[in-house]
């Protein structure tokens, strides 16, 4: 039963990999299993107005950011909506005006790909069980994260929250190449409200895409040994976060940062996202956390910002220390303070 004129609004959160995803095949399955923490700042807030009309041949959408048409972002959700059309055949029935804004800076080097993808997956969904009001909320929010990785792998795991993984793996009930699902297991309760500080080194566009990254692990030399060692350390991670063992934690999300930046030096064509200011904050934080027996660790994206992760009872002293010390690594000293947060929200 069609409706003839609705619209939802949803806020979306970005997420960071502690056991990265890097290496697809299609249709956007992972070569390894990830998981992430789901921010709870950094988010995207989508409005979809849908206008009943007659059915057409092509999917019939205006976009607008902050308030102002944008013609540069249509190609890549147009694409999206391409991929996603067999499983929503709706889209076609309806014209979609789509509102959507950010939380951080805009052009701020974060990826908005996750938070921006999901947000629109599910305003997709509030229409779909408007039209069937039986669905379950399990299955709405696993084909909301399955839409979503449609559009940008890592925008599986930006449904819910705290924790999220996305990837068939055998020691992790659920979990599925499909779609992203909430960590199964009890965490530690070091690891509840755990604070994410996003250090903004470099704002520009990233000279090499994530696309393109993830198509450089085709034939890449150190592929196979890679997707071996993430799901083995996803296996890994599931165990620290159930025990609270938050050295391993440390050791394990710096190795997982640094070995994302390897397969990037080691590809062919070679590329270093990294800047100099990258290094220099991931040496600070190294002698920070020695001198003051603390448990700060960094991880990157595919970009030049450090996440700077830390326990929520070191938040005074690592939060100066950043304020300090870090932030002049920073473009215009920089920073997002952010923390674990929840998953999607109704608005
Ligand atoms: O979702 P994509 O295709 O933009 O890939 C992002 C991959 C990383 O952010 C580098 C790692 C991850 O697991 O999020």
């Amino acid at each position: 039963k069609y409706i003839d004129k609705t619209s939802f609004t949803w806020q979306t959160p970005s997420n960071i990999a502690l056991v990265k995803y890097w290496g697809k095949s299609n249709p956007q399955i992972p070569k390894n299993a990830s998981i992430s923490f789901t921010l709870n700042n950094c988010h995207t807030i989508t409005k979809i107005d849908f206008q009943k009309k007659e059915k057409s041949a092509i999917v019939d959408f205006d976009l607008f950011f902050e308030g102002k048409p944008k013609e540069e972002f249509k190609p890549k959700i147009a694409e999206f909506f391409k991929r996603i059309q067999e499983y929503c055949p709706y889209i076609f029935e309806y014209k979609m005006i789509i509102n959507s804004e950010n939380s951080f800076p805009h052009s701020s080097g974060i990826a908005s790909s996750a938070s921006g993808l999901s947000a629109i997956a599910r305003c997709l969904m509030s229409l779909e069980q408007e039209i069937n009001p039986n669905l379950s909320s399990e299955f709405i929010n696993k084909k909301a994260s399955f839409l979503a990785r449609l559009g940008s792998g890592s925008a599986s795991r930006s449904i819910e929250g705290p924790l999220v993984v996305w990837g068939n793996h055998p020691e992790i009930e659920g979990s599925s190449d499909l779609f992203g699902v909430q960590f199964p297991y009890k965490v530690h309760p070091i690891f509840e409200n755990y604070q994410d500080a996003i250090l903004l080194v470099d704002k520009g566009e990233k000279q090499v895409s994530s696309t393109v990254g993830h198509n450089l692990m085709h034939n890449h030399p150190y592929a196979e040994s890679r997707f071996l060692q993430a799901n083995e350390n996803l296996g890994k991670m599931s165990k620290i976060l159930q025990e609270g063992d938050i050295k391993n934690f440390v050791n394990l999300v710096e190795s997982e940062a640094l070995t994302l930046h390897a397969m990037m030096l080691t590809s062919n064509p070679y590329f270093i996202l990294m800047k100099p200011n990258t290094l220099e904050i991931i040496n600070k934080i190294w002698e920070y956390r020695q001198e003051k027996n603390s448990n700060i660790c960094f991880t990157l994206d595919a970009g030049a910002n450090v996440h700077v992760l830390y326990p929520e009872n070191e938040k005074e002293s690592v939060n100066q220390f950043i304020e300090n010390e870090l932030s002049k690594f920073c473009q215009k000293n920089q920073y997002i303070c952010d923390t674990v947060g929840f998953g999607a929200k109704e608005i």
